[in-house]
């Protein structure tokens, strides 16, 4: 039979695995950080009809450029996130994970290199690989924050071509502080001062969920500082697949650079239209998320767990001798949590108050069988 290595495949993709968490069949599955709430029937009805109306076109193709979509993005972002942005600064495709590629399609790629600090959004090193991009692993402090010294010190070691910046970070659910943001971005520019500088991606998947306001307001002044963001958590619609970002305009031209003709498909920008319109219900959505991440948090201290703080839809606890050991015990019970490698942790999404406390009546048990 012919295996993958068999194939004529890139070296570097040779004996490596595909992204994915495993997708078991148990009650209560918090480890996608999906939003656990269906979205409300008048906004199914909304997709209904905006989706109904762009099939009456689906003989041509979309529009090229998301000019609506990306006008109501700008909008929703100057409404929520603290800072003015317009159709120009704003680019949209098919979930944040395709925003990141585009960005290293043009400005990473062989000969070139990215810089995340880990433990952080496994996708980066993976996209980074995908695209010829070498990748460099920075560190943190051991609560999980970034240590701007150490980082300050990678960035100028290695002179990466982008930094990847996680806030909040999955899957720790830690905040990065503006300062922070700044040291990182002003070391990266001095380090290629002889190049054209270096690209800056804050990547804000859970921005919402955060208990401080947007990282948005830093792109002002900065063209090599991008925000990245996605309609996949805070607007339930992970199956849509819509990421977005905000940046100087000569950002979102220079993606324009490496985009697939007619990337986003009518039926995506109808629907992600649809759910704009609905933001503001959507949105309560995330304030009852919020509510249920800070019980869980402290409901697991209560319980004895070490507990990362959270800024994000999940949370991230142990601390187990055996991590492996407790998410399967986990299971056993029926609740699907991750393990994505942190030493001692585990990661659970905020879902349902049902199941939440399904969760937590299942952490409650391994708590006292480990503690007999
Ligand atoms: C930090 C971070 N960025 C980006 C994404 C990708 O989201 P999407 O491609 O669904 O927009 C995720 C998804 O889990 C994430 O955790």
């Amino acid at each position: 039979m012919t295996g993958i290595d068999d194939l004529p495949i890139r070296d570097e993709l040779r004996g490596t695995s595909p992204y994915g968490a495993p997708q078991l069949d148990v009650p209560v599955r918090l480890n996608t950080n999906e939003n656990p709430y269906p979205l409300p029937e008048e906004l199914v009805a909304r997709i209904t009809e905006r989706v109904a109306e762009a099939a009456r076109h689906l003989n041509r193709y979309p529009d090229r450029d998301a000019i609506e979509l990306r006008t109501e993005l700008a909008g929703y972002l100057t409404r929520t996130a603290g800072h003015q942005v317009s159709v120009a600064n704003v680019w949209a495709a098919n979930g944040s994970n395709e925003v990141l590629q585009q960005l290293l399609q043009t400005f990473g790629g062989p000969g070139r290199t990215a810089i995340g600090f880990e433990p952080s959004y496994s996708m980066h090193a993976l996209v980074s690989r995908g695209t010829g991009t070498g990748w460099i692993s920075g560190p943190r402090n051991a609560d999980y924050t970034i240590d701007v010294d150490s980082a300050r010190a990678a960035i100028a070691e290695h002179r990466p071509d982008v930094v990847f910046i996680t806030s909040p970070n999955n899957p720790t659910g830690t905040a990065v502080e503006a300062e922070t943001v700044l040291a990182l971005h002003d070391a990266a520019q001095a380090a290629r001062a002889d190049a054209a500088g270096a690209l800056v991606v804050i990547d804000e998947a859970y921005g919402e969920f955060s208990h401080r306001p947007s990282l948005l307001p830093l792109i002002e002044g900065r063209p090599r500082l991008v925000l990245s963001r996605t309609m996949s958590k805070a607007f339930g619609a992970a199956g849509l697949r819509l990421g977005y970002l905000a940046a100087d305009p000569a950002v979102v031209d220079a993606v324009q650079l490496v985009r697939l003709p007619y990337h986003l498909s009518a039926v995506t920008q109808a629907t992600a239209l649809a759910a704009l319109e609905h933001t503001d219900t959507l949105l309560g959505y995330v304030e009852t998320l919020k509510a249920e991440r800070d019980r869980l948090v402290s409901e697991l201290r209560a319980l004895g767990c070490e507990v990362t703080e959270s800024d994000a839809n999940f949370v991230q606890f142990g601390r187990f001798e055996d991590a492996h050991a407790a998410w399967q015990a986990l299971l056993e019970r029926g609740v699907l949590v991750r393990d994505n490698g942190v030493p001692g942790m585990l990661r659970v999404t905020a879902g349902t108050p049902a199941e939440n406390d399904a969760f937590l009546d299942a952490v409650r048990e391994l708590m006292k069988e480990t503690s007999a």
